[in-house]
């Protein structure tokens, strides 16, 4: 009896303190040392998109891919220097991930503007939810508070960022693995409402799936020939209907077997996200309002805080 008080006592509390490091994030944390923090990111992010409306994907991208690999840390924008080796040369991410001229660019308005406190980390969380606002999307009250790493970790990149072939299960685990539920993972990948993927992502499904629309298959065809080779960059829309407008069209493709990548059409194939997926296809604000409360979940992954890591003076190499 006693004992069991006293492990139950130990289970409280480790819950209490692993539920402080994320309650350490909070939106108000720059509020003194940096009020116009969001206005000036806000400011940055709008001019980027003004001159490449695509950019506003590729931030929310950036932010994905870098809460995956040791939580939402910045560790994916340090350069590969010297003997140190980032995560850009991963698979998921080389040739592919955009945006990190812009996150410098952002860095040195807000440097300007009060220095030394920022972490590149919370930029980088501020700009998917800004990218996600200007391209049409949900708003929401961003958490912050998160420091930079000064370690990358490649080998994590590869294993931890979902690959487009994976099958649903691989999906539920790999997001499992980072605390997300599949209800986060149905959510999140609607941002494939917005952005583009290459040849080289959709090949196998639009030749060798069963489960794609044939017309769909046959006019992405065209731009992406079966054999690997020079069409492997060509680009095609992650929403064939809105590719630049933040809507929940994505899931109504899904139930059109209209997904471009086999992942997304994984979250309609008979499964157990199939329901949510039609009900976000029907239902605009509720999968905005699971969007919103899912992109707060992944920006919660792991954050360094306190005293961990540091504030990067230039978010592509540790000072
Ligand atoms: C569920 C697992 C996921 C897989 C397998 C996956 C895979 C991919 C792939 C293969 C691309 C195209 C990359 C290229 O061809 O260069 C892509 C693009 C993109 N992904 Fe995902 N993704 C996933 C989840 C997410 C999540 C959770 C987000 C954000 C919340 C996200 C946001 C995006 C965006 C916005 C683009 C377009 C980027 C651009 O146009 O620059 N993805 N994804
Ligand atoms: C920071 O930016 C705000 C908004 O543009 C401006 O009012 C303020 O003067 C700036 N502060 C510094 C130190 O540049
Ligand atoms: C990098 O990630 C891998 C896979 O998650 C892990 O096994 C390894 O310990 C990590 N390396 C470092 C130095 O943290
Ligand atoms: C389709 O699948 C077959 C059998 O697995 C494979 O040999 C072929 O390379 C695949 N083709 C494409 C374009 O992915
Ligand atoms: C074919 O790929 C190119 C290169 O990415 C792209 O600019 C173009 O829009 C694509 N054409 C079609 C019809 O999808
Ligand atoms: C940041 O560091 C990189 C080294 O990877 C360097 O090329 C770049 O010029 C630096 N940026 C600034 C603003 O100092």
């Amino acid at each position: 009896m006693a004992s069991s008080t006293t492990s139950h006592c130990l289970l409280v509390a480790l819950f209490l303190l692993s539920s402080a490091a994320n309650s350490q994030l909070t939106p108000s944390f720059y509020a003194s040392s940096c009020p116009a923090l969001e206005y000036v990111v806000s400011s940055a992010v709008n001019e980027a998109i003004a001159a490449d409306r695509r950019m506003g994907a590729s931030l929310l991208r950036l932010f994905f891919h870098d809460c995956f690999v040791q939580g939402c840390d910045a560790s994916i924008l340090l350069d590969d220097v010297g003997s140190f080796v980032g995560e850009k040369t991963a698979f998921p991410n080389v040739n592919s991930v955009r945006g990190y001229d812009v996150i410098n660019k952002i860095k040195i308005d807000v440097e300007a503007n009060c220095s030394g406190v920022v972490s590149c980390a919370d930029i980088v969380a501020l700009a998917a939810r800004d990218g996600t606002v200007l391209l049409g999307g949900p708003n929401w009250d961003v958490p912050l508070g998160r420091r930079d790493s000064t370690t990358a970790n490649l080998t994590q990149a590869n294993s931890d960022l979902p690959s487009p072939g994976s099958d649903l299960s691989t999906l539920v685990t790999a997001f499992g693995n980072k605390g997300l539920s599949p209800r986060d993972l149905t959510a999140l990948s609607g941002a494939h409402t917005i952005g583009f993927a290459q040849c080289n992502n959709f090949r196998d499904r639009i030749y060798n799936d069963s489960d794609i629309d044939t017309a769909f298959a046959e006019q992405l065809q065209a731009n992406c020939s079966s054999a690997s080779g020079s069409t492997n960059g060509n680009l095609a829309a992650l929403d064939e209907q809105t590719q630049l407008v933040f809507d929940n069209a994505f899931y109504a493709n899904l139930a059109a077997r209209r997904g471009l990548l086999h992942s997304d059409q994984e979250l309609f194939n008979g499964g157990s996200q199939d329901a949510l997926v039609q009900d976000y296809s029907a239902d605009n604000a509720l999968f905005f309002a699971d969007f919103a409360a899912a992109m707060i979940n992944l920006g919660n992954i792991s954050p360094l805080t306190g005293t961990d890591g540091q504030i990067r003076a230039n978010c592509s190499v540790v000072n």
